[in-house]
């Protein structure tokens, strides 16, 4: 499949939230990634529902909600009704976490489950099957703008094998410190999904920044 970019609104400029929309809306990105961070299971704080029901409305693309959240499935029915398409959970904050997946499918969403970087993929053997989306954190979740953690491209690969070797066409998402400088290595591992915050919001074009991630790997048409 052609990967998709989904710029983090994490990183967009709270000031003017609509023009900064406005701008994922023109450019060639395919979701808006937004992250929910409750002060517990990450130390930062982010938004609630109302903020991402007012996204909805200004997004013209599909909401990709990441829950940074202890005890995800208390909120996801109320994530979906404020709009999200795609539910993320996190792995370490999912006691019934086979359970939890199939909530977030019920809803009617799309159901992925987020690693940290010390949880390995061997651990999602039992429930790959059920997920439509695997997200690689490839930095500690809390904070935009930290540096790559490069042992995530071994996770990736790993991670493709497995789906792989199961015949799954399970999205595989990776968070964190991703940008123009990295995306194609990122690529080649076996992404599908490229989280962007800081190199898309905070780079002098944004627009073009999204367009140039958009076009990686696409040279190999022509070979
Ligand atoms: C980190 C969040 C990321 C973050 C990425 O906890 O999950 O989505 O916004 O930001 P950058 O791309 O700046 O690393
Ligand atoms: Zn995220």
């Amino acid at each position: 499949m052609n990967h998709l970019i989904a710029p983090s609104v994490l990183a967009a400029n709270f000031r003017h939230l609509q023009a900064d929309f406005d701008l994922v809306n023109r450019s060639e990105a395919d979701w808006f990634h937004v992250d929910i961070m409750d002060g517990r299971f990450v130390p930062n704080i982010s938004f609630g529902m109302d903020i991402v029901k007012t996204m909805k409305e200004m997004a013209e693309r599909p909401l990709d909600v990441h829950l940074m959240i202890v005890e995800p499935e208390k909120y996801i029915g109320e994530f979906r009704k404020a709009g999200a398409d795609v539910i993320t959970v996190h792995y370490e904050a999912c006691t019934h976490l086979h359970r939890t997946i199939q909530q977030i499918k019920e809803s009617g969403a799309k159901a992925g489950v987020a690693l940290n970087p010390h949880t390995p993929v061997s651990l999602l053997d039992d429930v790959l099957e059920d997920l439509d989306m695997v997200l690689i954190m490839s930095v500690n979740p809390g904070y935009g703008g930290q540096k790559f953690i490069y042992n995530s491209l071994l996770k990736i690969k790993q991670l493709r094998q497995m789906c792989i070797v199961k015949n799954l066409s399970t999205y595989i998402e990776v968070d964190g410190g991703v940008g123009l400088q990295n995306a194609e290595e990122i690529l080649k591992a076996g992404a599908d999904v490229l989280v962007a915050g800081s190199s898309v919001f905070h780079s002098k074009d944004p627009l073009d920044t999204i367009s140039k991630l958009k076009a990686l790997g696409k040279a190999e048409v022509w070979v």
